[in-house]
C-alpha cells in the first residue's frame, strides 16, 4: 500500500488542468447499459472507481475499447451476465448504479448490496423502493439484491424521502426504458445528474427537469449509442482551490467549469481570497494572506457539497478565527478530525459539528486515510504542516483524483508517493 510524503510550508503557485468528472462518469458508464449500439464516453477520469466501472462492466462479457486518452467505446450487444458481485461492490459502492439499467433493459440484475462505509450506513432502500413501484420485483437473498421485471418496468410517481444523488440516477435510468412516464420528487439537483439526464437524452431519452427538484421521464422503446463528453470535476476542483487559500497561495485551475461552485466560491470569498474567473477557469489568489476562518453547513446541491466538508475543515485548521462545521448529509463524516487533531489542530466536535479554532501552523505526523475525501483533506493539512507528513492508506485518494501529486508537484508542493 503507497504512502504519501509530504513536506509541508511550501505556498501552492501555478496552473493545474482539472479533470473530468468522476461522479458523472460512474453512472453515464452504468447508462450505456440501456444503449442498443455502441456509445463513447471522453473525458473520463483516469481513477480507480472509474476503473472498477470498467472491470464490472467487462465483467458482464460487455465490449469495451479504452483508447489513450480515456476515451471509452462501450458496446453492450455482447453481455452474458447480469451481476455485480461483491468483491467489486464492496470496493465501490457506486457499483449499484448498473441495478436500474440492467433491470430495465434485459429484465433482470443481481447486484450485491452495498456494506455500511467509513461515513455511515449508507442504505440503498430508496433504489429498491423506487424500483419496486416501477413494477420490479426485489429480493434480497445472501447479501444480494435479485431484481427482475416480467415484461417492462412501467412509470410511477416516486417521491424520495432524502435526497440521494445514486438513487435519482438509477431511477432515472431505470425510467428512460419504461412504459409511460415517471416523476421522481425531491430529486438529487446535483450537475452530475444534470449530465446524466444530458447523455440520456443525446440516446433517445426523454427527461425534463434534471437539475430542479421534479424530474419527469417519459420512457421510450429503446436508446440508441451516442458520443458523450462529461463535465469537469467540481469537487477536483474546489479540493485545489482550498489547498491554494490554506497555503496563502495562487492557482490558475483550467478546463472547470465555475458555475458548479457558486458555494464553495462563496465561502473561499469568505476566506478572503481574491478570486477571478472565466468562462472554463478560475483563478484564486490569497496575496500571501492568512485566510479566515468560514462556518458552513453541508446540504444537497446547490447548498456547500458533503465531498467538500474535509476541506474546508482542513482549511480552518490554521485560518484566523473559529470556524464551525456542520455536516447534514452523512451522520459520521469527521474521520478527519482526530488525525488533524493529532498534527496540533484545534477541533471539538459535537455532534455533527466540528468548531474549529485555527492554530497558526499544524506539525507533521503520520495519518491515515479514512475515505476519499478525508484523505484529501489530510494532504491539504500536510502542505501546511510544519515537517514531514505520512498520509497512509491513500488507495482511496486514488479512487478519486488523478496525479494528485503530479498536480500539487505542478503547483510548488513537495510531495511524494513511496512504497510502504
Ligand atoms: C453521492 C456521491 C458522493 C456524495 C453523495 C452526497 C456518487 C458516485 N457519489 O453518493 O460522492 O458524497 O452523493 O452528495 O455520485 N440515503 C438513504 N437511502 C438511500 C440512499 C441514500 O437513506 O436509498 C441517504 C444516505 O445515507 C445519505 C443521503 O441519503 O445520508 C445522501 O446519500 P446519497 O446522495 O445517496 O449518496 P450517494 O449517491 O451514495
Amino acid at each position: 500500500m503507497d504512502r504519501l510524503i509530504i513536506t509541508g510550508g511550501n505556498r501552492l503557485d501555478g496552473d493545474i488542468r482539472i479533470s473530468g468528472s468522476k461522479n458523472s462518469s460512474l453512472p453515464i458508464l452504468a447508462a450505456t447499459l440501456l444503449a442498443e449500439q455502441p456509445v463513447t464516453i471522453g473525458n473520463l477520469p483516469h481513477l480507480q472507481d472509474v476503473t472498477t466501472l470498467i472491470e464490472l462492466l467487462g465483467r458482464m462479457g460487455v465490449q469495451l475499447v479504452i483508447d489513450d486518452r480515456m476515451q471509452v467505446e462501450v458496446d453492450v450487444s455482447t453481455i452474458q451476465e447480469f451481476q455485480a458481485p461483491y468483491e467489486l461492490v464492496k470496493t465501490m459502492r457506486a457499483s449499484i448504479l448498473v441495478l436500474g439499467p440492467l433491470l430495465a433493459h434485459f429484465g433482470k440484475a443481481v447486484v450485491s448490496l452495498p456494506g455500511g462505509c467509513a461515513i455511515g450506513s449508507r442504505p440503498v432502500d430508496l433504489h429498491l423502493r423506487g424500483l419496486k413501484a416501477m413494477g420490479a420485483d426485489i429480493d434480497v437473498v445472501d447479501g444480494y439484491i435479485h431484481a427482475s421485471v416480467k415484461k417492462r418496468l412501467h412509470g410511477a410517481r416516486l417521491v424520495l424521502d432524502t435526497v440521494t444523488v445514486t438513487g435519482t440516477e438509477n431511477l432515472m435510468m431505470a425510467a428512460a426504458l419504461a412504459d409511460g412516464v415517471t416523476y421522481i420528487e425531491n430529486a438529487a439537483r446535483e450537475p452530475e445528474v444534470v449530465d446524466l439526464a444530458n447523455c440520456l437524452n443525446k440516446m433517445g431519452a426523454n427527461i425534463t427537469g434534471a437539475g430542479t427538484d421534479t424530474i419527469t421521464i417519459e420512457g421510450v422503446e429503446t436508446l440508441n449509442g451516442t458520443n458523450h463528453q462529461v463535465i469537469p470535476d467540481r469537487i477536483e476542483t474546489g479540493t485545489y482551490l482550498i489547498a491554494a487559500a490554506a497555503t496563502r497561495g495562487r492557482i490558475k485551475v483550467k478546463d472547470t467549469d465555475p458555475t458548479l461552485l457558486d458555494a464553495v466560491l462563496q465561502k473561499l470569498g469568505e476566506a478572503g481570497a481574491d478570486i477571478t474567473q472565466g468562462e472554463n477557469w478560475i483563478e484564486l489568489d490569497m496575496h500571501g494572506e492568512r485566510p479566515k476562518a468560514v462556518s458552513l453547513k453541508t446540504a444537497p446541491y446547490p447548498a456547500l457539497p458533503t465531498d467538500m466538508q474535509a476541506q474546508f475543515t482542513a482549511m480552518n485548521t490554521v485560518a484566523e478565527g473559529t470556524g464551525v462545521i456542520t455536516e447534514t448529509v452523512f451522520e459520521n463524516r469527521f474521520m478527519h478530525v482526530q488525525e488533524m487533531n493529532r498534527m496540533g489542530a484545534n477541533i471539538d466536535v459535537q455532534g455533527n459539528t466540528a468548531i474549529c479554532q485555527g492554530v497558526d501552523h499544524l506539525k507533521a505526523a503520520p495519518v491515515m486515510a479514512t475515505d476519499l475525501r478525508a484523505s484529501a483533506s489530510l494532504v491539504i493539512a500536510g502542505l501546511v504542516a510544519e515537517g514531514d507528513t505520512c498520509v497512509d492508506r491513500i488507495y482511496h485518494i486514488d479512487r478519486g483524483y488523478e496525479c494528485i501529486e503530479e498536480k500539487l508537484q505542478l503547483l510548488g508542493a513537495s510531495i511524494r508517493r513511496v512504497p510502504a
